[in-house]
């Protein structure tokens, strides 16, 4: 079987790449209203290790148990940003294809090497459903411990979408999160990382260095730039983290290409502050659908 999986939308030749290791979407090609002809709307670094060494520098890995470094003692043993992006998911082979929609689903069980790191069981599968103009993706957890006992065997988790949009990042705006309260993990220290701002910006630009975590977000963002743009809807994911690293940050990274900061903005739905919990038998979703703006206005 092959290593990763394309859907093809009929009508508006968009078309979306995603590979088994980790589940990661590495291509949306989309047209929009005013250009037919599909371009590309994902980055991924052209240094990102493709040998499965390491997660995809790029397109949109998916972020499961922990965000970030692990906090929870179930996760202590987790890489950053847990196993998800690093393990190779299934695919049954089949493709909806339902003229307007095409979609895929992916799923994920323990495996030997994940459960060296992680004791707890779980199904998770994604969702990945391509629209003329749209790209969605649709995470669900389900918690399959057999335990019936009380106090229940819940499952604790994080879960992101860790989007990375090719974009001219000095140009870009991440439109409403003015007034949320965020994390600044660019902070150099523990006590100020761990303190709360409040954004004043009307728009977010990630023109210096930035990793902000805004948390009780209104799940429906827009990343703008002149001339383009892509708008974010979520259900679920209550968080969304503006990452870009610059190249204060970015020139460390060894699978960052040179610049590759200035050809992208991470806006990254998720729910990352706290933990969801669900219990034996239960299953979580959370899902966020991208548009192409057709008429993306001008910035100022
Ligand atoms: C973001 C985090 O989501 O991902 C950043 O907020 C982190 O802190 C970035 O640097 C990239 O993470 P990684 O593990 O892919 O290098």
């Amino acid at each position: 079987m092959s290593d990763h999986i394309v859907l093809r939308h009929s009508k508006s030749n968009a078309s979306v790449q995603i590979l088994l290791y980790g589940a990661t979407i590495v291509s949306w090609k989309s047209p929009s209203l005013r250009d037919p002809e599909p371009s590309e709307r994902l980055f991924v670094s052209a240094t990102a290790f493709h040998d499965g060494s390491k997660p995809v520098r790029g397109g949109i890995p998916v972020v499961f148990p922990c965000f970030g470094a692990p906090t929870h003692a179930e996760h202590i043993k987790l890489p950053q940003h847990g196993f998800a992006r690093s393990s190779t998911w299934s695919w049954n082979g089949v493709i909806a294809d339902e003229g307007d929609r095409v979609s895929a689903t992916l799923t994920l069980e323990p495996t030997p090497a994940i459960a060296a790191l992680y004791r707890r069981p779980f199904h998770l599968s994604l969702l990945v459903s391509l629209g003329e103009y749209d790209l969605s993706t649709e995470l669900h957890v389900k918690n399959t411990s057999p335990s019936t006992e009380y106090p229940p065997d819940y499952l604790e988790f994080q879960a992101l979408f860790h989007n990375y949009f090719l974009a001219p990042s000095n140009d870009v705006l991440v439109t409403p999160l003015q007034n949320l309260s965020y994390y600044d993990k660019t902070e150099s220290t523990e006590e100020a990382r761990a303190t709360a701002k409040i954004e004043t910006r009307a728009g977010v630009d990630v023109r210096r260095f930035t990793d902000s975590v805004y948390e009780d977000a209104p799940q429906s963002y827009e990343v703008t730039w002149p001339g383009g743009g892509i708008a974010i809807k979520t259900s679920n994911l209550k968080d969304v983290v503006v990452w870009n690293p610059q190249a204060e940050a970015g020139s460390k990274m060894a699978d960052m290409e040179k610049g590759g900061w200035e050809k992208f903005v991470c806006c990254e739905p998720g729910h990352v502050r706290g933990f969801e919990k669900v219990a034996p038998g239960l299953t979580w979703s959370g899902k966020q659908v991208l548009s192409v703006i057709h008429n993306a206005r001008r910035h100022q």
